[in-house]
């Protein structure tokens, strides 16, 4: 299979922010240099262009808004996006949701502008709805367990393997991540075992004191 994919949600977190989220994408690079992962960040919006010019990891928007180029303020232009550099986006995230529709019409969108598009998912049923709308990515993430620090792959590893059956059943060429709690290599390793590509984290890695330090163990066991 493919080297397990690590996407690190730097939210609006203080700690993933300005020279922060610099400390974090050069910790990601060099992880992956010396490892093979695959690891990718989703920083604020008015990151995404100094993240992917300075650093040779994927970075992703934390969301995008499907809307065509026009007379829109206060929107996210998935082709502002796209030409800041990013190599796709997450689209209703937990803290972010969209509906049906507005998910459908964002994984469009991605998809004209070769987005990948991870759309975030809170159970099975909702991960076999997002799944019919053909995006690179379905990322199950119980709300309840996000930025507990306790991990899915622990507390709850029955809906991850029913979210990758779900999607499996819908369209096996959607790929499934999960997130939640995710904090070791333990963790990620669980994940993987039931059959996702990796995981989609952010407090383990962007509130530790050495991030560089979480993103090792979180890759150790693959
Ligand atoms: O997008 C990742 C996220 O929602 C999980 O957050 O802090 O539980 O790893 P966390």
């Amino acid at each position: 299979m493919d080297s397990p994919f690590i996407l690190v949600n730097l939210k609006t977190y203080q700690e993933g922010m300005g020279s922060n989220a610099h400390r974090i994408a050069a910790a990601a690079e060099t992880v992956a240099r010396e490892t093979g992962a695959v690891i990718g960040i989703a920083p604020v919006f008015t990151e995404i262009h100094p993240m992917s010019h300075h650093y040779a990891i994927p970075v992703y928007a934390q969301h995008i808004d499907a809307i065509a180029p026009g007379a829109h303020t206060g929107h996210i232009l998935p082709e502002a996006v796209r030409s800041a550099g990013a190599r796709g986006t997450l689209i209703n995230h937990s803290e972010r949701r969209l509906t049906l529709a507005d998910i459908d019409a964002c994984v469009q969108a991605a998809r004209r502008l070769h987005l990948e598009s991870v759309v975030c998912t809170n159970n099975d049923a909702t991960s076999a709805a997002a799944a019919a709308l053909r995006p690179d990515y379905v990322a199950i993430e119980p709300p309840e367990l996000i930025g507990s620090g306790v991990s899915v792959s622990k507390a709850d590893p029955g809906i991850i393997e029913r979210s990758v059956n779900a999607v499996r059943a819908v369209n096996p060429d959607v790929k499934v991540l999960t997130g939640a709690g995710i904090q070791s290599g333990e963790c990620v390793k669980i994940a993987v075992d039931l059959g996702t590509c990796g995981v989609l984290l952010a407090s383990s890695v962007v509130k530790a004191d050495d991030p560089e330090a979480v993103l090792r163990d979180l890759v150790s066991l693959l």
